[in-house]
């Protein structure tokens, strides 16, 4: 069975193509993931962060789709050169309509992308007192997302093992 092309913009499939700051950053001041390694979307989100106050780097790793390979790519463009804060604003909507729109299947992998970054932005502040006024308590809709898709990933595993292992004891 044949299955029809996902409707990917072109800037999609040009980031796909040649992403840009992708891999690993080794001087990374904090990093974070979101997804999960049980069904391989899995993205990890790397930020350089200068004067306790800008993004002035941003790379990513992925094991995602080219949905999400592209509106990672995008993502470390947009919060490049911005103040933290800036960056958390940043919502998968946004990245979306920068990369010319995501399918609707696709909406998840840009929800992971914005996700990872989130991630990385608490992880920062996680051990500095005070936090920011402008940072959430509450996991915000993107965070939410990456932490259902991973619940359930975990789970759909756990049922597999367990119907393996009932069918090795047969
Ligand atoms: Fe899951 Fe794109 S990251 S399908």
């Amino acid at each position: 069975m044949s299955r029809a092309p996902l409707p990917y913009s072109s800037r999609i499939l040009e980031l796909f193509k040649n992403p840009k700051n992708a891999g690993k950053m080794a001087d990374a001041t904090v990093s974070a993931e979101a997804g999960s390694p049980v069904c391989g979307d899995i993205i990890a989100i790397y930020l350089k962060i200068e004067n306790d106050a800008v993004i002035s780097r941003a790379s990513f790793e992925s094991y995602g789709c080219a949905a999400n390979i592209a509106t990672a790519s995008m993502l470390t463009e947009m919060v490049k050169g911005k103040r933290i804060e800036e960056a958390w604003k940043i919502g998968w909507k946004e990245v979306a309509e920068e990369v010319g729109g995501l399918p609707a299947v696709k909406f998840h992998c840009g929800v992971l992308a914005v996700g990872a970054l989130r991630r990385a932005v608490r992880e920062y502040f996680r051990l500095r007192s005070p936090k920011p006024a402008w940072l959430p308590e509450q996991d915000t809709f993107e965070e939410k997302q990456a932490l259902d898709e991973e619940n359930l990933a975990k789970e759909l595993s756990r049922r597999l093992n367990a119907s393996k292992d009932r069918s090795d004891s047969k």
